[in-house]
């Protein structure tokens, strides 16, 4: 006896009396968002049924029509000729009732041995293991937007900032690479996350394995993974790897909005130190002087929704016991949405950070009127003897002295500097210049221009060869 019936024709019906409730299926369905493994989807059926009929599971001509409906399929849904429905829930089924519509009832034959269980976690590992690519190569291309700037910028000395307080003098390049490397570290994630995704599922079954002979190795090396899954319950059950992604793509987007809130304070009035292109910019509907640094603020907003959904997911992960639960299905909103504000996100960026106009006469201007150069003096006294502590006590009383004069660091006289302490002699006024300042850290890490010369020598090595290493023989064309 034939079911399906009982449930409106359901790939699943046999065991129903009943039609599923109309709130269910609306509730319960993924097709409105899972559509998107379409082509994942098919791609893993087709090396699966290329296996099935190789391992004699399935005879040939059954396995080859399957596999002639499969591309069908799939040229229908290039040319956007495909039509899913609701009532077949997820993507997995709607494509195999169009499968069995188009090549008849052999078409069931491509469920032999596979679970949409193992199924669904083979379109994901598919699906990201292409789009962390991707993104990684979008990451690069903020990293070289950041090198460009920081390349033109080796001149320009801007204040530094701690408690957002002017502390001590920097060259801009050197703010910019502090960005590089930030990105660096993400794409290393990336990398990372790719390394452990790049792992094949398939023969998992709905849980517990197949009564098939199956061949995992096969389908792996079709679809290009370089290692199978060694448990069945682990290979449906967890999706560690949508969590590592998501929490590398929450740092970038966390790294990218302090950029952006920097970049957003930058080319204020009150700062001046940008000026961004017009193409990135808006104006206000009602003041027509306005240029507002909205990019910027949006991406800074949606690195929130992106942490959010790593949270969102992880919590949903935490309670569910072995192998499968539907919760799972909870993966991928999150996770797609995550990939388009990324995605969206780091071209902007880029472009953003490549078409800015650097204000140096500004950048002058502000360097020239603080007490920034004041570490400079203390270590001056310390180099003459005195004691750190100490010399901090005498530079401070100098500041306090000057600023109630309302003058700055750079209007003292040797005459002041030898009222606090007869340890300065006249090349200490020279020490405070900013471009002494900066040229004297010149440690590794420092802001010396030679130092920025040889950390940007080491960012440029990061960015050659332009295909990160992460990418295999299966890297898509992107
Ligand atoms: N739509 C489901 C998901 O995304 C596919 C797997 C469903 N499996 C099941 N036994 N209901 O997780």
């Amino acid at each position: 006896m034939v079911g399906g019936d009982g449930n409106q024709g359901k790939l699943w019906g046999g065991r129903f009396a009943k039609h599923t409730d109309a709130a269910v299926e609306a509730f319960t369905a993924s097709i409105g968002f899972d559509r998107r493994l379409a082509e994942d989807d098919l791609a893993g059926s087709l090396a699966h049924v290329a296996m099935l009929g190789r391992q004699g599971i399935i005879g040939a001509p059954e396995a080859e029509a399957i596999r002639q409906g499969l591309l069908g399929l799939r040229e229908d849904l290039r040319q956007g000729r495909l039509t899913f429905s609701d009532g077949d829930e997820d993507i997995h089924m709607n494509l195999e009732r169009l499968l069995v519509e188009r090549v008849g009832p052999v078409g069931g034959m491509l469920h032999t041995a596979r679970s949409r269980n193992d199924q669904v976690a083979l379109d994901l590992h598919l699906y990201l293991r292409r789009e962390a690519c991707r993104t990684l190569r979008l990451l690069h291309s903020v990293m070289q937007a950041l090198l460009t700037q920081a390349e033109q910028t080796r001149d320009v000395i801007i204040p530094g900032y701690t408690h957002l307080q002017r502390a001590q003098p920097v060259l801009m390049a050197h703010h910019w690479l502090a960005y590089f490397w930030m990105f660096n570290r993400d794409a290393g994630r990336l990398r990372d996350a790719l390394v452990r995704m790049d792992c094949m599922p398939l023969g998992a079954g709905a849980l517990a394995g197949t009564t098939f002979p199956v061949d995992p190795w096969q389908v792996a090396e079709e679809l290009g993974f370089s290692a199978i899954y060694d448990n069945s319950l682990d290979a449906v059950a967890d999706r560690d790897f949508v969590v590592e992604f998501e929490a590398a793509a929450a740092l970038i987007m966390v790294h990218a909005s302090r950029l952006c809130e920097e970049l957003v304070l930058w080319s204020s009035h009150e700062f001046g130190l940008v000026e961004l292109d017009d193409a990135f910019a808006t104006g206000s509907s009602m003041m027509p002087q306005k240029k507002n640094p909205d990019v910027a603020e949006l991406i800074r907003g949606k690195s929130g929704r992106v942490a959010g959904h790593l949270l969102a997911f992880i919590m949903t992960l935490k309670g569910l016991p072995l192998a499968y639960n539907r919760d799972l299905q909870e993966d991928k909103e999150g996770l797609f949405d995550t990939v388009d504000t990324l995605q969206s996100a780091l071209p902007l960026l880029g472009d953003m950070v490549r078409t800015l106009t650097v204000r140096r006469e500004r950048a002058r201007a502000m360097v020239a009127e603080d007490y920034s150069a004041a570490t400079d003096l203390a270590d001056y006294l310390v180099r003459r003897g005195l004691p750190f502590r100490q010399a901090h006590a005498v530079v401070g009383a100098l500041v306090l002295h000057l600023s109630r004069q309302g003058r700055l660091l750079a209007d003292v006289t040797l005459d002041d500097l030898r009222e606090a302490s007869d340890l300065f002699g006249s090349d200490a006024l020279d020490a405070i210049r900013p471009e002494s300042v900066v040229a004297a850290r010149r440690n590794l890490s420092g802001t010396a221009p030679n130092s920025v010369a040889s950390q940007l020598e080491r960012a440029r090595r990061f960015l050659t060869p332009q295909k990160p290493n992460c990418y295999a023989e299966w890297e898509p064309d992107l």
